[in-house]
């Protein structure tokens, strides 16, 4: 029987599901052929999260790499099934595909009110290091940056 949460490398095939997902949880969704470009991109790595022996879609993740500097440019995990915890696995294999990568720190940048999103970033080694003053639309609210200086020093994940 296969395991209750499994991540794997997105495929194509999960463009529709990801679009989905890009709906439900942003505010800014990215289109098909953004995601498309995404997946194509050698800079970007993407992950997916998967419930249930159906195999259900339930988050996703897109980290990028640039030398060695990591962004994590988007996490999501489904209304659904939010708050159980899944978000902290699918960031864990986000920041170890980083390191493989040979990434020594990584950026981020969140909505301030964000509170899940900042308690999982803060838990894994991130720390606020800058404002930037009504970065979002809809609604405007500013963006905190934040940035973990040591991924290496993570291996409590890995
Ligand atoms: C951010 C996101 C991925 C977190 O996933 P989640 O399933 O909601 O959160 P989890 O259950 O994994 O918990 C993550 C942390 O947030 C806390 N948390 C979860 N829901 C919360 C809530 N409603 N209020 C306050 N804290 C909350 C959890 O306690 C946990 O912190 P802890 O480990 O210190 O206890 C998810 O909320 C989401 O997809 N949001 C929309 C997209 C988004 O904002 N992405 C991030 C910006 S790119």
């Amino acid at each position: 029987m296969k395991e209750e949460l499994q991540i794997r490398r997105m495929e194509e095939k999960d463009l529709p599901a990801v679009r989905d997902l890009e709906l439900k949880c942003f505010s800014d969704p990215w289109t098909e052929t953004m995601l498309r470009d995404m997946l194509e991109s050698s800079l970007d790595s993407c992950f997916v999260l998967l419930f249930g022996e159906e195999e259900q879609t339930a988050g996703y993740a897109n980290v990028r790499v640039l030398g060695d500097e990591a962004e994590l440019m988007r996490i999501c995990v489904a209304p659904e099934f939010r708050g159980r915890g899944w978000s902290g696995p699918l960031l864990e294999e986000g920041m170890r595909e980083m390191t493989r990568r040979g990434a020594g720190s990584a950026t981020l940048e969140v909505r301030a009110g964000n509170v899940p999103a900042i308690r999982l970033y803060e838990r894994h080694g991130f720390q606020k290091e800058g404002l930037r003053k009504k970065y979002y639309r809809d609604p405007v609210e500013d963006a905190a940056i934040y940035w973990n200086r040591d991924l290496a020093a993570e291996d409590r994940f890995y």
